[in-house]
C-alpha cells in the first residue's frame, strides 16, 4: 500500500512559498524538470499551488528563453556550487544550463486534468508565450546545424548526472585544480553520488560556460562535453507535441508550422541513433561523432517521446521484458548486464519512479499494456520495500538512495501509482 497521505505531506513541508525543494538540504533550491512533476503532484490535491509552481519557476526564464536547471531564490549553504559559481546574470540567480523540457506536457496533462476550467485556462493563456520561448531557445540555441537532434553540454543539463552514458565523453574534459567542498557529501552516502572526478570535471564545464557567456556558437564548436543526450530529445519532442495541441486549443496557430517543421527534422534524425544490436536507441557523443553504447533507462525513453516505429517498439519491449527480470526491482537505470552497473549508486543502476512513469507511458501508447502495468507494479514495490518516498531505489534491494522525504516520488505517487 502507498500512503498518500505521506506523499501530500512531503509537498507541503517541501514549499518554500511557491517552489517546492527537490528533498530539503541536499537540494535546497527549485529545481526545472523536478518542478514539472512536483507540479503534477500539486495538482492532484491544490490546483492553485500547482500553477504557482509554473509560474515561479518561469519567473526564472531568461530573455533569450532559457529556462535554468536551478534557480537559486534564496542563499543556503547546504548546496555546493551556488550562483556565485556559475556567474549567470540573470533576474533570479541560476544556473546557465537547462534541463529535459518536461513543462509543456506537464502544463498539458494540468489542463487536462482541471477539465479546461476557466482558471486553467488562464494560466495557460499566460504561460503559452514563456512555453514558446523555451522550445524554440532549445531547437534554436542547441541545434544550429538544424540536425534534429538537440546538444547537451553539461551532464547537470541531462539529469542523468553520472549516467555511465557520460563517461567516455566527460573523460576527455579537465579537471579543475582548485579546492572545493561538496556538500551533497554532508547529505547522503559517498557511494551512492557521483566521485569526486566527476565533480572536478562538472565544475570544469560551469567555469567553461562562465568563460564563453554560455554563447550558443562558442558551445556548440569547443564545448569539450557535447552529447545528443536522448532523455532531452525524447522529452522535448513529447512536449512540443503537447505545445502544438495547446497552440491549436489558444489560437495561437501562427507558432505551428515551424513547431512542426522542428517535430518532423526529430522524427528523421532518431532514426541515426537507433542500434538494431541493440535493440535501442542510444546517445551520441558530439565530439568523436560515435554512438555512445550503453544501455540506460535513456535509450528507452524515445517511447515516451512516441519517436520509434512500430518495429523499433516491439523490439524495446521485448528489451524490456528482459530489462526487468534482470534486477529485483526495476527498471534499473543502467541495464544491469553492463559492467559500469552500480545498483545503488545515483544514476548508475537505482530505479528512478519519474522515469518508469515515462517509460510505462510510452509503452502504454504502443499498445504493451500489461509491461506498462509491470512498470507501474515495480514502482510501488520500491517505495513499500524502503518505506517512503526516496530520491532513487536500490535496484537490487529496494532500498532507499540519496535524499529522503523527496518531492518528485511523491508527486509520481500522486498523479500516477494513485489511480487504476
Ligand atoms: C546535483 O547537484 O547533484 C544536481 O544533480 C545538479 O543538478
Amino acid at each position: 500500500m502507498i500512503d498518500l497521505d505521506a506523499a501530500r505531506a512531503i509537498l507541503r513541508s517541501n514549499d518554500l512559498g511557491g517552489y517546492t525543494v527537490p528533498t530539503r538540504g541536499l537540494y535546497p533550491f527549485q529545481w526545472n524538470w523536478d518542478s514539472a512533476i512536483i507540479a503534477l503532484g500539486w495538482h492532484c490535491f491544490d490546483e492553485g499551488r500547482a500553477w504557482h509552481e509554473a509560474r515561479t519557476m518561469f519567473d526564472g526564464q531568461w530573455d533569450n528563453g532559457l529556462l535554468p536547471h536551478i534557480l537559486f531564490h534564496s542563499d543556503s549553504d547546504s548546496y555546493f556550487p551556488g550562483s556565485e559559481v556559475w556567474g549567470a546574470n540573470s533576474r533570479i540567480p541560476s544556473s546557465t544550463v537547462s534541463q529535459p523540457p518536461v513543462w509543456a506536457l506537464a502544463i498539458a496533462m494540468m489542463l487536462d486534468r482541471s477539465k479546461a476550467s476557466a482558471a486553467a485556462r488562464a494560466e495557460v493563456e499566460a504561460l503559452l508565450p514563456k512555453l514558446l520561448a523555451h522550445h524554440r531557445w532549445w531547437y534554436r540555441d542547441r541545434d544550429l546545424g538544424k540536425s534534429g537532434l538537440v546538444e547537451t553540454y553539461h551532464p547537470w543539463e541531462s539529469g542523468m548526472d553520472n549516467s555511465p552514458a557520460w563517461d567516455a565523453p566527460l573523460a576527455r574534459v579537465p579537471r579543475v585544480e582548485w579546492e572545493y567542498q561538496r556538500r551533497d557529501l554532508g547529505h547522503v552516502d559517498e557511494c551512492q553520488r557521483p566521485s569526486h572526478g566527476e565533480y572536478d570535471r562538472y565544475l570544469y564545464l560551469i567555469e567553461f560556460l562562465k568563460h564563453n557567456h554560455a554563447d550558443p556558437r562558442r558551445m556548440s564548436t569547443s564545448s569539450p562535453f557535447r552529447v545528443v543526450d536522448l532523455t532531452i530529445v525524447s522529452i522535448l519532442h513529447r512536449a512540443t507535441r503537447e505545445l502544438v495541441s495547446l497552440c491549436q486549443q489558444f489560437g495561437l496557430d501562427s507558432a505551428i508550422p515551424d513547431l512542426e517543421v522542428q517535430l518532423a527534422r526529430t522524427r528523421a534524425a532518431m532514426s541515426g541513433c537507433w542500434s538494431e544490436d541493440h535493440r535501442c536507441f542510444l546517445n551520441r557523443d558530439k565530439v568523436s561523432g560515435t554512438p555512445l553504447a550503453e544501455r540506460t533507462t535513456a535509450s528507452l525513453l524515445p517511447l515516451f517521446g512516441l519517436l520509434a516505429s512500430e518495429r523499433q517498439a516491439s523490439q524495446m519491449a521485448s528489451l524490456i521484458e528482459e530489462w526487468l527480470a534482470a534486477s529485483r526491482f526495476s527498471l534499473a537505470s543502467t541495464h544491469p548486464e553492463s559492467p559500469r552497473y552500480e545498483p545503488t549508486c545515483y544514476w548508475r543502476g537505482p530505479v528512478w519512479l519519474h522515469i518508469n512513469w515515462m517509460i510505462a507511458d510510452g509503452l502504454t501508447a504502443y499498445g504493451y499494456d500489461d509491461l506498462a502495468r509491470e512498470v507501474r507494479a515495480q514502482s510501488i514495490k520500491c517505495i513499500e520495500a524502503a518505506g517512503g518516498y526516496f530520491e532513487y531505489y536500490g535496484s537490487e534491494t529496494g532500498e532507499g538512495c540519496g535524499g529522503g522525504e523527496f518531492s518528485w516520488t511523491a508527486a509520481v505517487a500522486l498523479f500516477w501509482l494513485a489511480g487504476e
